[in-house]
């Protein structure tokens, strides 16, 4: 059985890099963001207005207990699923966990590339960019880090890139 889930901040590459480890492993995938969406037909920003960043919260978990408990998956989850109540533990309790960890550069990079579905830097210039992440991933690195499996991430611009993420992946969790 093949249970993988990959944590890290906005923009890692969490979606891109789990739909080619999935399709690679023959597994279907699932985004926690989406399943979200799909479940409560509502968007990100849409349950960020409605019920505020609290109210996201427990619905994350909420659904992350019913997507992580399917068997041969691979699931992303949300930049901060591991930083809220229990969820890091839990998700070691039942998965490799794998950390795709970036430069502060390297997220403002592809976030750039993904503009307008993540309420909490939506509006911002690119400097207050920068320093947002910056002291945000200093305060979720360690949940981040308490991943099982850690893989560096450099800029994902190109198909052969992610291919080599997930090479590496299959490597370190031999599967
Ligand atoms: C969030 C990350 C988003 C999404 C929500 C909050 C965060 O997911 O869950 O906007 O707190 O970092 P991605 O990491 O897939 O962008």
């Amino acid at each position: 059985m093949v249970r993988i889930i990959l944590i890290g901040y906005m923009g890692a590459g969490k979606t891109t890099v789990g739909k080619a480890l999935a399709a690679e492993l023959g597994v279907p995938f699932y985004d926690l963001d989406w399943y979200i969406t799909t479940r409560y037909r509502r968007t990100i920003p849409e349950i960020f207005a409605q019920q505020g960043e609290e109210g996201f919260r427990e619905l994350e978990r909420k659904m992350l207990h019913e997507a992580a408990e399917f068997e041969d998956i691979v699931l992303s989850c949300g930049g901060g699923t591991p930083c809220f109540f229990d969820n890091m533990e839990y998700m070691n309790s039942l998965a490799d966990t794998i950390y795709l960890k970036a430069e502060p550069e390297i997220l403002a990079q592809h976030l750039k590339m993904g503009k307008g579905k993540r309420p909490l830097i939506e509006g911002k210039t690119p400097e207050e960019l920068e320093a947002y992440i910056q002291e945000s991933l200093q305060a979720r690195e360690p949940f981040y880090s308490q991943a099982k499996y850690t893989l560096d991430i450099s800029l994902l611009d190109t198909f052969s890139k992610i291919d080599e993420c997930v090479k590496i992946i299959k490597d370190m969790l031999k599967v």
